[in-house]
Parts: C-alpha cells; sequence; structure tokens
C-alpha cells in the first residue's frame, strides 16, 4: 500500500494523505542552518549544533508522535484549521506534501480556503523562509486569518527540557512591527538571538505560549486562533513563542501570498546592543531585506534547485527502471548529503541532544558524499583527523561546534582509525587532490603536536597492527563496527553505557571483522604510500596484508563461513559451535570485499552460507540464531529482543557490504535482488509494512525473528546511505573512481539489459553506454571508439568528454 507517489520530474515525493504510518519528514538547509519538518509541519531547525543552538522547541516522543513545529493556522469565519491537517485535524478538502530536495510543499483545503506553505532553508542563509500563499477558490469574497506559530528553545536543547527551575523565569523577546526578536540570555553571555518575521503588517501578535494557546490548550486548539484574535501577549518568562496574526482579504480566485522568516542572527560582543536592554537589529534587518517579495523567494528558490542539479547531474544513469533511476538520480545522494551534514544528530529518531559526529560515521559518511562537493569532504577529512590521538587511535565522537574529541564516550573502537584511511582513500580517488596527504593536521586538536595527513593514515594502519590478539587477528576493543559487540564490557549493571563500560581489560578479544576491514583498505593505503614516495611502507603495508589474509584464513574461516570474534575468553563468536549467532554478515561481507577466499572457493561458500542462512524478504539480518538471552561475556547486541536492532535485525548498512562482495565474484543478479530487498523506492508498495518514507533508507528493518518483520526504524541517519549509494554505483552498476582512472566494470544480472551512466569527475565528462549481457566476466571497452586493455578508462583532460561503449 502507498500514501503517496514520486514526481520524478519534479523531484519530489508527493505524500498524498496526513495519515502516513510515522511522520515522514524531510531536511531543510545545506550547509549551517537546518531545519526537520515533517509532512504536517511538525519539527524545529537549529543552527550548526541541534543541541547548543536550537532555535524552536520539539518534544521527542510526544503523544501523538509528532507535536510541535513551524505552524500555520488559517482562521475562516468561526471555522479555522491547518493545511498540514495536524496539529488541528480539521478535516481537508485536499491534502497534499511534496517533499523536495532541501524544501518541502505542504498544502491544505477547506471550505474555499487553499493554504500553501513551501518551507526553505535559502542557500548562504541562516534562516527558514516560509512562503504562505491563500487563495480563495469559493464563489464568493473571504475574509480569513492567518495565524502563523512557533515555540523557541532557549537554545540549549538538553537544558531547556530538564532545567524548568531556572527557565521558567529567563524567557525574553521584543517586538517591532512585524518582527518579534526572542532574546533569552542575551542580557548575559550569549550573542546570537532569534528573529521571526513577515513582510506585511501584522493585526496581532502573541510571544507567550499561554497567552496564545489558552492555559489547557494543546497545539490543535490554540485559544487566539479560535477566537480569531491575538493578544498581542509580550512573554516574561515562562514559554516564549513567536506568533503574528494577519487579516487577509481574498476575492473570489484571488491569491495572496507572504513571506515569513524564522531566523539566526548573531552580533559580534561589542555591538550586541541598539541602547540598554535594546538588541541590535542591524544584521537581522539586513537578513529580512532579502526576503520581502515574492520575485526574491522564487530566486532563491531558484537557486536551491540549481545547487542540487548541478550536484546531482555528477552521477546519472538511465536505465528503463524508474525506481532504480530514481534512487541513483535523487534519493540516494541526497540522502547522503543529509547524512554528511547531520552525522547522526538530529532526525525523529535522534534527538541532537545525545551523539556528536562519529570517527567512524563521518568518514563512511563520506564514501556515498564525495563526489557531490570534494571541497567540503576534504575540509571534513581534515576535522576527523584532527581529533586522532597521536597513537593512531580514535575519539569514538566529536563535538561539531567546537571540533573536539568527545572524552565522555572516549576512544578504544578498535576499527574507527582505518575509516580515516578509506574516507582519504575515497576523497583522492574523486579529486585527485594527493597534496591533502600532504597537510599539517593536529592530533587531539593540540597545535604543537602536529603531522601530515598521510602520517595520520599511517598511525591508523599500524594502530591496527600495534593491537593483534593472541591469534594475532586486530584486538576488538570496546566495539568494532558493530557498535553492540562488547567483548570486554561485561556489565551487570542497569543502565551502565556498553559502549564506554570496560570492565575486563584483557588483550584476548579479536575481531575477524576488522581485520577484513584491514586487508580492504591495504591497497589503497599502500598505493597512497607510493604516492608520497615511501615505496618501503608500501611494500610493507602489502606484507602485513598478505600476512592478515592468511590468518584470517587460518583462524577466521569457520569451515563454511567466516568467523566473527574471539570473545574475552578466547571462545569463537559467530561459529558453528555456538548455540545462538552462529554467522554474522559482517565478517561475510567485509572479507569477500577484501578479496579473502575469492581465489579458492570460500568466499563463494560464505557467501552462499549467508544467503542460506541470514537472508529473508525483507534483506539480510545481521546474526543467526537470535540470541535468546543476555550474555554479559557479548555485551549490547543480546541485550536487544530477537529481530531488532544489532540482534538480527535487518541493518541495512551492512547489507551493501554484502552486495559488493557478490559484484566481487561476479553474480551481479545477486546483488541487484539484495539491494532492491532495502531501497526504499522498491519498498513503497509495502508502505504500511515498511511504515517509514519510502524515499530514505532506514538503520534498520525488523528481522525475521521480531513480531514486526519487515518494520523499519531509525530513517535518514544511517551509513547505510552512503554504503547502498556505493554498492549500486560503483559495484552494481559499476563506475568507480579509482587513483588513476575511472572503472567501468558494471556487474547487474540479466534485469537491466542496457543502460547509460554519465559521470562527471574531475572536471571531465564521461558518457557511458552499457550493453550489459550479465557475463559475470570484467568488461569490455571501448573508449573513443578504440578498444582499451582491462576496465581502467584513465582519467582525461578537465573540459573534455569521453566517451565510453561497454559490454558487461
Ligand atoms: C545501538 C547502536 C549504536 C550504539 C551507540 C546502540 O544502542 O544499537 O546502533 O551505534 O547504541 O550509540
Ligand atoms: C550506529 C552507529 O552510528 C554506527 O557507527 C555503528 O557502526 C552501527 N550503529 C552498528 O552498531
Amino acid at each position: 500500500m502507498r500514501f503517496g507517489h514520486f514526481d520524478d520530474a519534479a523531484r519530489e515525493y508527493v505524500i498524498e494523505t496526513p495519515r502516513t504510518p510515522y511522520p515522514w519528514i524531510n531536511y531543510l538547509g545545506t550547509e549551517e542552518f537546518f531545519g526537520l519538518v515533517s509532512h504536517t509541519g511538525g519539527g524545529y531547525c537549529f543552527y550548526r549544533d541541534a543541541r547548543l543552538r536550537r532555535l524552536t522547541r520539539y518534544r521527542y516522543n510526544n503523544v501523538p508522535t509528532d507535536v510541535g513545529g513551524r505552524y500555520y493556522y488559517v482562521h475562516d469565519s468561526g471555522d479555522y484549521w491547518t493545511p498540514g491537517w495536524a496539529p488541528v485535524k480539521r478535516e481537508l478538502d485536499f491534502y497534499e506534501c511534496r517533499v523536495g530536495l532541501s524544501y518541502t510543499k505542504i498544502t491544505g483545503e477547506r471550505k474555499g480556503i487553499r493554504a500553501e506553505v513551501l518551507y526553505f532553508v535559502p542557500l548562504g542563509t541562516n534562516a527558514e523562509v516560509h512562503r504562505v500563499i491563500l487563495k480563495n477558490t469559493a464563489q464568493a469574497a473571504k475574509s480569513v486569518k492567518l495565524f502563523s506559530f512557533v515555540e523557541f528553545c532557549l537554545w540549549d536543547a538538553w537544558d531547556d527540557q530538564t532545567n524548568y527551575q531556572r527557565n521558567f523565569s529567563i524567557g525574553e523577546v521584543e517586538v517591532d512591527g512585524s518582527t518579534i526578536y526572542h532574546k533569552t540570555e542575551y542580557r548575559e553571555r550569549r550573542n546570537h538571538y532569534a528573529v521571526h518575521s513577515v513582510n506585511a503588517q501584522v493585526a496581532g501578535f502573541d510571544t507567550d505560549r499561554e497567552s496564545f494557546l489558552g492555559p489547557w490548550n494543546g497545539f490543535g486548539e490554540p485559544q487566539a486562533v479560535a477566537e480569531g484574535k491575538s493578544r498581542n501577549s509580550v512573554a516574561s518568562g515562562w514559554q516564549p513563542i513567536g506568533s503574528h496574526q494577519l487579516a487577509v482579504d481574498l476575492a473570489p480566485g484571488e491569491e495572496k501570498s507572504f513571506v515569513f522568516v524564522l531566523g539566526y542572527v548573531e552580533n559580534p560582543v561589542e555591538e550586541k546592543w541598539e541602547k540598554p536592554g535594546v538588541v541590535n537589529k542591524k544584521a537581522a534587518r539586513e537578513l529580512l531585506a532579502r526576503f520581502q517579495t515574492t520575485g526574491q523567494v522564487d530566486a532563491a528558490l531558484g537557486a536551491l534547485r540549481d545547487y542540487w542539479t548541478e550536484m546531482l547531474s555528477k552521477y546519472t544513469v538511465k536505465s528503463g527502471d524508474e525506481r532504480l533511476d530514481r534512487m541513483v538520480n535523487i534519493w540516494n545522494p541526497y540522502q547522503c548529503m543529509v547524512t554528511f551534514n547531520m552525522s547522526r544528530s538530529a532526525s525523529y529518531f535522534e534527538t541532537g541532544i545525545g551523539r556528536g559526529m562519529g570517527f567512524r560515521d563521518s568518514n563512511q559518511d563520506l564514501l556515498g558524499f564525495v563526489h557531490l562537493v570534494p571541497a567540503r569532504a576534504r575540509e571534513r577529512l581534515l576535522d576527523t583527523a584532527a581529533t586522532q590521538k597521536p597513537d593512531g587511535s580514535a575519539y569514538h565522537q566529536y563535538q561539531p561546534l567546537t571540533k573536539r574529541g568527545n572524552d565522555a564516550v572516549g576512544s578504544g573502537f578498535n576499527d574507527d582509525p582505518l575509516w580515516l584511511v578509506s574516507g582519504a582513500a575515497a576523497y583522492v580517488k574523486e579529486s585527485g587532490d594527493f597534496g591533502i596527504l600532504r597537510e599539517v593536521v593536529p592530533f587531539d586538536n593540540d597545535p604543537k603536536d602536529t603531522a601530515t595527513l598521510f602520517e595520520h593514515l599511517k598511525r591508523s594502519f599500524h594502530h591496527v597492527l600495534k593491537n593483534l590478539g593472541p591469534h594475532g587477528l586486530p584486538l576488538i576493543g570496546r566495539a568494532d563496527w558493530n557498535d553492540c559487540l562488547n567483548l570486554n564490557c561485561f556489565s551487570d549493571t542497569p543502565g551502565e553505557s556498553f559502549q564506554t563500560t570496560g570492565n575486563r581489560t584483557g588483550r584476548t578479544a579479536e575481531s575477524v571483522f576488522i581485520a577484513g576491514l584491514f586487508v580492504h583498505v591495504a591497497p589503497d593505503y599502500a598505493a597512497l604510500a607510493e604516492a608520497m614516495g615511501f615505496a618501503d611502507e608500501a611494500k610493507a603495508a602489502r606484507e602485513h596484508a598478505a600476512r592478515m589474509e592468511k590468518t584470517v584464513l587460518e583462524h577466521g574461516w569457520d569451515g563454511e563461513w567466516f568467523l566473527r570474534a574471539y570473545d574475552f575468553f578466547g571462545k569463537k563468536v559467530g561459529s558453528k559451535e555456538c548455540e545462538d549467532g552462529q554467522i554474522f554478515i559482517e565478517t561475510q561481507g567485509y572479507c569477500v570485499m577484501a578479496g579473502i577466499g575469492v581465489a579458492s572457493g570460500l568466499a563463494k561458500k560464505a557467501l552462499d552460507s549467508a544467503r542460506d542462512r541470514l537472508e529473508t524478504a525483507h534483506g539480510i539480518v545481521l546474526n543467526q540464531p537470535a540470541y535468546k538471552e543476555y550474555h554479559l561475556e557479548l555485551g549490547e547486541i543480546s541485550s536487544y529482543p530477537p529481530g531488532y536492532k544489532e540482534n538480527a535485525g535487518i541493518f541495512c548498512h551492512n547489507n551493501p557490504w554484502i552486495m559488493i562482495a557478490e559484484t566481487v565474484i561476479g553474480r551481479g543478479d545477486r546483488a541487484f535482488a539484495l539491494w532492491k530487498k532495502i531501497a526504499p523506492a522498491y519498498r513503497e508498495e509495502i508502505s504500511e509494512v515498511h511504515r517509514l518514507e519510502p524515499y530514505t533508507y532506514a538503520q534498520m528493518i525488523a528481522g525475521k525473528d521480531a513480531v514486526r518483520h519487515g518494520e523499519a526504524k531509525n530513517s535518514w541517519l544511517t551509513g547505510t546511505a552512503a554504503w547502498n549509494f556505493v554498492a549500486i554505483s560503483q559495484h552494481i552498476l559499476g563506475v568507480k573512481p579509482e587513483l588513476e582512472g575511472l572503472r567501468v566494470n558494471p556487474c547487474i544480472g540479466r534485469e537491466v539489459p542496457t543502460f547509460t551512466i554519465v559521470r562527471k569527475c574531475r572536471g571531465a565528462e564521461y558518457r557511458i553506454t552499457v550493453a550489459n549481457k550479465a557475463t559475470g566476466k570484467p568488461a569490455k571497452l571501448v573508449v573513443d571508439g578504440k578498444p582499451i586493455e582491462g576496465t581502467l578508462v584513465p582519467y582525461a583532460k578537465a573540459g573534455s568528454v569521453v566517451t565510453i561503449a561497454c559490454e558487461a
């Protein structure tokens, strides 16, 4: 069952009913100012850091789920309603929500008034712009009232939800004509305020929540709206809000449009005040002046559209399968941008107050983002590397505002350092910018302890080698990619963090996954070392990788599949000897991606085992059998009920590792089939089961052991976006930048007999036409009319167009 449809020409998903199974959201903003907006107008916005600079309040896990947002109420002769249906929930004659690229447009119509609300953050602007168009679709003239509404957050979202004894006394605003200034704490240490304005004369306003709603009402029944009369309240403590009232007369067929701006303004400390107690509004006025006319709004929206058109032109496919095309051309890269911007901070499942930027997360997000804006990937790499510790280990997370490692979570996740190598290699492949390797970057943000980026990669690589366990496999530390495999944790205290608790400090628990990751990144690391002129280091790296591969085959192979780990006691994890958790997905994927066992046929065996034991109609589960009870020696993985999250859920992040592995052994049909099981556009038809947005990957789909098998959770912010883009674009469709050239080697099975791809890379454009006979063998290429040896097309000069005919 669907709740809408894709409009590919407009690059939109059109939600046709507000009664979706769950709030379906979108993101506004591309660089510094961001908003989350649901299909009913719920959500919130913030400047750079969802915790420390939150402009509007949002209460998570509310009843109903999605309460609070940037709302517009229409009051029409005693009747009042909201165009997004909620929060008033008055029946609408028409409803539609267009989820676009960095904008959302919600239209509602009731009794002859149509209201369209467009939400977006213009490029280079620290503000949301809301354009509201009211149209009289009736035969008679109408006089309606339009009310805006936002509830301000007192900046630090955590404090805002916990420290009421202080917060109920500190709220302050200023009202100046049609502009409301939220200036809580500006009197003391803050030099920023929020501004909420409309480009028309107001008939009234409110800035105190209780005055606007009435003491016993929710957002669905504001007294001021019900009575059609603002209170002109000026907040003093309690809950500051911003609400404008406009009186709008509309002749039959007439429409009027209004521009609301909700922005963030920072002043130099010495220029905070206009006069004592009155905030300096100059910067706010400059901001507002940019969005006074609908022409200005149209131009800003056009610029945003062009920005996306340009970015999405970096990789496009035309295949005849519209779902494949829309995922690759629009929605997957879009999500990659969002995860790159947000890491795991703010979604409808991440509160924006908990987690900073993940070290491994950011490096993996970059894999799917780097082709969109390489310059921003560069900056991110350097920021991330600057949080690495001198011994090569890494802070697991860092804070976006300070860019400093997070001491509360600390380090000790032994896969973390290697992801920096993957990320850096992907960046250099895309951009050809070998110079980044010589950039000087601090360790742990200490300006006195610096080294080249290459030296950081070297310390990452050697960190693994310095931390090997009894079998010669890498020590796992607190956890590897699987945050919930906590083999040194041994926690029996409720509430203790599985990730930061280490009750045992042995050097025994080892990860076969990190070994696979190590073997996989080693060739890239060696090639980068060579590029730096360090031939000896390159040679040594290749030898280390060969040794690690041997170790995996000796101690990491279980007979039919790759083992997952050895626990604290040296017992196998992910072995046929185990009662539960006999086989895990991660090592089957990554070890084969690394090429381990490919020549001997063990790789095929491992992937067959994954297929036979882990695959379901909704994707591949993480492990089987699911852990039935809590195991002190395994940690969080066994804390989850069977079928959810890391305990045998379908973790969409690592399904692509199996897809890529399948292409390594030439089984394109398997790879493509697996991708289609989790790609949201292919799940649109079962939206009542999947329940989350059909245009965005979710982190997890409940596994076969779960009651709610097939139901997704945690959409948007997940490494799933990047990895699925890598799998489908680079390995299945098969166009992948390497250091020396563009690899063209599709592996997609018979279902897609012909397709074309346009790939822009390093300033040149490659037009690729694929005749796909699904041979499972390396493709044959004719480049600009001449057949070439192998599948690597040398990079062409910037500005040139290269035509490639490919037979796969
Ligand atoms: C989740 C993981 C997550 C970890 C750290 C666990 O509860 O299951 O997916 O990475 O917490 O936040
Ligand atoms: C979510 C975390 O953000 C990511 O780093 C981790 O790899 C997965 N969970 C799996 O545990």
